[in-house]
């Protein structure tokens, strides 16, 4: 708490809003995508999404991966309640949706489904999208693929298996967008983008959910943007987004949304 503190001060006096951003890749990207208000129609599907799992009242068993929970105590936990507190926030599932529109990804890995508030998100982004998203717990990915279903959001696979069992089984494919929402631990991170690199072309951006979330975390972010393959780096205090594109100048941007 007082790491990301301190880094939310440090975040604020450093962020420049598109004024202060001189890449026209860049530029465009918070103009169109970060800063983009309009109203989509999708938005209100993501919407009822969200109200039907928070009027949920059942209850289920969640096997904890990753780091766990600083909200949760035991593994029995209320549908409504997760959707709450370890859900993806409304305006982050917005923005997630518009990064998807905005770069027409098709190939998506999401890294962390929970109850598939990020993954509607993304299977929505796009017509031609394909979104395949990882969830170790059973309970949680049954859970997740019936809302997905009910919500007639087909162009979804849920990988039912841990981050390292399906990175071991996907070493090759390649992904134009990966959001990693799970497992906020700085070491596996670094291991997971490592294992990434075969997976990206030139085109493709990688989404780190909280890289503030602890030092190691922090630590595991500032070795992610130093690596010579990330060509340009965005960090939006919540999430930490890297590129890999050639013809861009190494840069680092520092940007509030
Ligand atoms: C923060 S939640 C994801 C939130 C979700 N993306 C959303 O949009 O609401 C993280 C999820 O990742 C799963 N997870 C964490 N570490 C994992 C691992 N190593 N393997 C598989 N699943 C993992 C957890 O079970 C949890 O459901």
């Amino acid at each position: 708490m007082i790491h990301q503190a301190k880094s939310y001060i440090k975040f604020v006096r450093l962020s420049k809003n598109k004024h202060g951003v001189h890449s026209p890749f860049v530029y465009d990207l918070v103009t169109k995508c970060f800063n983009d208000k309009t109203k989509y129609p999708e938005y209100q599907i993501l919407k009822s999404y969200r109200k039907t799992l928070l009027a949920d009242p059942s209850t289920i068993e969640m096997k904890d991966f990753g780091q766990g929970s600083r909200v949760f105590k035991g593994t029995a936990r209320k549908v409504a309640a997760v959707t709450k507190n370890a859900g993806m926030k409304k305006k982050r599932q917005k923005l997630l949706f518009r990064l998807g529109y905005y770069f027409m990804s098709e190939n998506i890995l999401e890294m962390g489904t929970s109850l598939g508030l990020g993954t509607a998100a993304l299977s929505l982004s796009n017509k031609y999208a394909f979104v395949n998203t990882v969830e170790g717990c059973p309970n949680t990915a049954k859970i997740a693929g019936e809302y997905l279903k009910k919500f007639k959001l087909k162009n979804i696979h849920i990988h039912q298996e841990t981050f390292k069992e399906y990175l071991s089984l996907h070493s090759e494919e390649k992904f134009d967008l990966i959001f990693i929402d799970g497992d906020h631990n700085g070491e596996r991170t670094l291991g997971y983008f490592n294992s990434f690199l075969n997976n990206v072309h030139n085109d493709s951006v990688i989404i780190f959910d909280d890289i503030y979330w602890t030092k190691d975390m922090t630590e595991a972010w500032q070795k992610i943007i130093a690596n010579e393959k990330v060509t340009l780096s965005i960090d939006t205090f919540q999430w930490g987004i890297v590129f890999f594109r050639k013809e861009q100048p190494k840069q680092h941007f520092t940007i509030r949304i």
